[in-house]
């Protein structure tokens, strides 16, 4: 919480205040853009957006007033798809595929999931939270105020709990405010059977990670080869049956039904959809599922299919870009880099980027009367960026030119 806070002299106020609802199509370009507009914060919320003109008669005394210096002011980037919490990084891998091995290959060989899994089974729960502290602090430091964070290096009851609880430690320590996500079907563990591991996975994770209140979500990688549609099928009503909401990794590496299994099920966002068919696209937008790409994965795996964002804003989905932030194909914290992305390698517009990564991410995860624009009453998380146009912050790729972040109204040092 905060006192009274007036940030003043931005050069663009980029509010993406609208209805309350997802931004699909046309609306997707519509920023809602203040030029020199001002912002006011009362108690961590939100209390006015205008021209300074208009709100300096409503300031209250002892105010704080911030000078934007002719900066650009955005809503903290909403995150909607990270593995945030694992041992060790990678980077040895990354290696491999440049020099010609796949991700598929290297996961077969024992590499991949599994090799962070193990890795992650010999940290200590310290460990975990210091590895974890240290990507908050990127993402923090990259514009990212709220961040959907993914179980799934653990593979076992207690150790995916274990992910569950580091998050929430994390959450606690604050200022990023984290929504957990039970990920249990990620792989399936050595020397398991993929039969005898969904049984676990359905009768004891869930429901031990629903007594806890662990997670808000479930996910399932749903690939032919780990978790076919009818396994993830499964375990996603065993999830909704014990109150969880239901995102899926889906088509990532080939076209699995993933993407129409998620819009059977209304879940609340299909992820990745690289090879979703225009049927999928379909069934997704004919079932209000909303898609979150993750352009960061297809560029560090080194492949040229990106998901068909064109075909998706075309048939009114509100798309989602997220960071998909793990250590095997995405070790990205920034969102400014996947804009950046969506726009060269998608032909999504700056609007239309800026929007999947602040309100319609903020509504991918039940948080949009909250959180993704800047609107009286909604809390006061936002950031200013050292340029005058928000088109430059996809424009400048790998620059992060966010200068400062507050959450609730309040400053965050630790992204300088
Ligand atoms: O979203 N595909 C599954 N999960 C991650 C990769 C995780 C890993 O390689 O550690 C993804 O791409
Ligand atoms: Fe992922």
């Amino acid at each position: 919480m905060s006192g009274s806070l007036a940030v003043v002299g931005c050069r663009q106020l980029v509010t993406l205040r609208g209805p309350a609802r997802p931004r699909t199509a046309g609306a997707m370009r519509d920023l809602g853009i203040l030029e020199d507009g001002a912002l006011l914060v009362r108690g961590g919320r939100i209390a006015a957006v205008g021209h300074y003109t208009d709100l300096k008669n409503h300031l209250a005394p002892g105010t704080e007033v911030i000078d934007a210096a002719g900066g650009v002011v955005l809503p903290g980037f909403v995150d909607a798809h990270t593995h945030l919490v694992f041992a060790a990084n990678r980077a040895g891998e990354f290696e491999q595929r440049i020099e010609g091995a796949t991700y598929q290959e290297i996961a077969e060989a024992g590499g991949g999931i599994r090799s962070t899994v193990r890795r992650t089974s010999q940290a200590a729960d310290e460990e975990l939270l210091d590895a974890a502290r240290r990507h908050a602090r990127w993402f923090l430091a990259n514009g990212t105020t709220t961040l959907e964070a993914k179980s799934g290096y653990g593979l076992e009851t207690e150790a995916e709990c274990r992910l569950l609880r580091v998050m929430r430690q994390l959450a606690r320590e604050g200022p990023l405010e984290i929504v957990p996500t039970f990920l249990g079907a990620h792989e399936i563990p050595d020397g398991m059977k993929r039969e005898e591991y969904v049984e676990t996975v359905i009768a004891e994770m869930l429901p031990r990670v629903a007594a806890e209140r662990l997670a808000e979500y479930c996910d399932v990688f749903c690939e032919p080869h780990i978790f076919p549609v009818p396994v993830a099928r499964r375990i996603l009503q065993a999830a909704h049956a014990v109150g969880l909401g239901l995102r899926l990794h889906a088509d990532q590496l080939s076209l699995s039904g993933g993407a129409k299994l998620a819009a059977e099920l209304k879940a609340a966002t299909a992820d990745h959809l690289e090879h979703a068919d225009a049927e999928s696209l379909d069934a997704l937008a004919a079932a209000g599922v909303q898609p979150v790409l993750l352009p960061g994965s297809v560029y560090s795996l080194g492949l040229r299919r990106y998901p068909d964002a064109r075909a998706m804003i075309a048939r009114g989905l509100a798309v989602v870009l997220a960071t998909d932030f793990n250590p095997g194909s995405s070790p990205t914290a920034s969102m400014p880099m996947v804009l950046s992305l969506a726009c060269t390698q998608m032909r999504v517009t700056p609007a239309e980027a800026l929007t999947a990564a602040t309100i319609n991410a903020a509504y991918s995860l039940g948080r949009g009367a909250e959180i993704g624009s800047l609107e009286p009453g909604k809390r006061a998380d936002f950031v200013l960026y050292d340029c005058a146009d928000y088109r430059e912050i996809p424009y400048y790729f790998g620059v992060n030119l966010a200068k400062s972040v507050w959450i609730r109204g309040v400053y965050c040092a630790a992204a300088i």
